[in-house]
């Protein structure tokens, strides 16, 4: 599977409406939505408030990933402003299972993240308990940051390990996604890729859109 998430984070907030409707006309998938709480990682993106305006101007599903500590406090509410997946970093919680139990109950999608820092084996547990795993290509916290090549074997392992438990888990990449790099990125085993400002900076973000995915 081909998808493309485009990641709000790196849209022109003074036209949030303008973003979401050219999203709404492309043949992005999902809207992805990074939630940044300056605590597990060095920046403050935007929280809830914003949830209400994303889902009634966007018509695709919203993606969020939650960068921030203490997710278990947090993910239901997320849900209940409409997430369509919701994601939260393995590396910010000792036991992953019942905050993934709180958002599927809530019949939400679930997401388990990793930094690039962390063995992608960390995953093998729970690859049969979540809908998607989500590798990070940066260092979550900012948009525009080269994307790490260690990620695409990575991503193969992943793959691998997938397919041989014959798992329908999705793999989502995340930073430093482009036009460019974008088609070894999908050959390598990834189902759905981020992009920021691959998208939102480009002269065409529709085109880029349509690129990133061939
Ligand atoms: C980084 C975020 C990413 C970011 C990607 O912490 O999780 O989703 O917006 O931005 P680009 O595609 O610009 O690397
Ligand atoms: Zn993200």
């Amino acid at each position: 599977m081909k998808m493309i998430a485009p990641s709000v984070l790196s849209a022109d907030f003074g036209n949030l409406r303008q973003s979401l409707e050219m999203i709404n006309e492309s043949s992005a998938d999902w809207l992805h939505v990074d939630v940044m709480d300056g605590v597990f990682v060095p920046n403050i993106s935007f929280g809830f408030p914003l949830m209400k305006p994303m889902r009634k101007y966007c018509t695709k599903p919203l993606d969020v990933h939650l960068m921030i500590v203490h997710p278990e406090k947090y993910v239901e509410r997320f849900c209940d402003e409409g997430a369509y997946s919701v994601g939260f970093h393995l590396e910010a919680v000792d036991d992953p299972l019942p905050i993934l139990d709180l958002i599927r109950k809530k019949g939400v999608r679930t997401c388990l993240t990793i930094n690039p820092d962390i063995p992608v084996e960390r995953l093998f547990p729970y690859l049969d308990k979540v809908d998607m795993v989500l590798v990070m290509s940066v260092f979550a916290g900012f948009g525009g940051q080269a994307f790490i090549p260690d990620s695409i074997d990575k991503i193969r392992t992943l793959r691998a390990e997938i397919n041989r438990r014959q798992l329908a888990t999705l793999i989502e990449v995340d930073g430093g996604v482009n036009v460019d790099n974008a088609a070894s990125i999908y050959a390598a085993g990834a189902d759905v890729l981020v992009a920021g400002h691959a998208v939102f900076k480009a002269a065409n973000p529709i085109e880029a859109i349509r690129l990133i995915k061939q």
